[in-house]
């Protein structure tokens, strides 16, 4: 059965820990479901783990659709939840109630949008109020990467830690159902989480979040341009792919494959009226 918002948030009063991953495709969601994930979300980490852009803010609105629908159509059980992409969600609270509807048209059950400022939580509220879950972002928000200027870790003492969770609070009070918390410090982190009814899903924030998250090429071994601290790798795809790769080459060049395993033959009666055949 599929899971709601409103489970993610009873799984917090229950102290069950939330699971969440990336997907980007059909058969990965699949089998990310099929592992019991709680949470697949379609991150827009999807701009450079599945399409080589160098920045979240260069993904499109269309093309994250064409992600989520592809992940929508591989998961039965989990929450599937879009990322909203840079500027689909800043022009105006109408445009992005019209955006998030899009998600949930595409196949997603909530929608992510990072931010808390006085803006996005009016919009939020919106957004929420038109039937649509949302999760909120905290901590490092990679879409405001050139107003912060860099993977700064956020929450490193009291005051900024404060800031956290007054921003969280809002969040709440604007309805949403999570917040990933992403690269926080395991104290502030857990401080932050034990103040507050929603969940938190972590990121780079420590093991006292209510849940955690990790980029799916992070965990499978697969995108290697950039290695964050606080993904733990658990298969190494990369190599699998390009031994697979190499072995296909090898095999193709040597005349092992395709075997008649591989092939289709004629019955030996075809094959013969074949072999006799000689054109003028
Ligand atoms: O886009 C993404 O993958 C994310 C996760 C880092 C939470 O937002």
């Amino acid at each position: 059965m599929r899971l709601t918002a409103k489970k993610i948030i009873d799984y917090k009063k229950q102290n069950k820990k939330i699971t969440a991953l990336t997907a980007y495709d059909y058969s990965t969601a699949k089998y990310f479901d099929k592992a019991n994930v709680d949470i697949i979300l379609v991150g827009d980490s999807l701009a450079q783990v599945a399409l080589g852009y160098d920045s979240t803010t260069k993904v499109s609105l269309e093309e994250m659709l064409v992600f989520t629908k592809a992940v929508s159509r591989g998961v039965q059980n989990a929450l599937v939840v879009g990322d909203m992409p840079f500027m689909s969600y800043q022009i105006s609270t109408q445009e992005a109630t019209k955006n998030a509807g899009e998600f949930i048209k595409s196949g997603a059950q909530a929608v992510k949008i990072e931010g808390a400022s006085p803006y996005i939580i009016e919009t939020i509220k919106h957004i929420v109020q038109s039937g649509i879950p949302v999760m909120g972002h905290l901590g490092f928000t990679p879409q405001y990467i050139n107003t912060i200027g860099g993977h700064f870790v956020s929450g490193k003492n009291l005051e900024t830690t404060l800031e956290i969770l007054k921003a969280a609070k809002k969040l709440e009070e604007a309805g949403v159902f999570s917040i990933v918390l992403e690269m926080v410090p395991t104290q502030s982190a857990k401080f932050i989480s034990e103040n507050l009814d929603v969940p938190t899903i972590g990121i780079g924030a420590g093991k006292f979040c209510d849940g955690q998250i990790l980029v799916s090429d992070d965990a499978l071994g697969k995108y290697d341009n950039f290695c964050p601290k606080f993904a733990k790798q658990y298969v190494n795809l990369k190599e699998e792919i390009s031994k697979a790769a190499q072995n296909y080459v090898k095999d193709v060049l040597e005349g092992n494959f395709p075997n008649d395993e591989q092939s289709f033959a004629l019955s030996e009666d075809e094959a013969k009226k074949l072999e006799n055949y000689t054109q003028n």
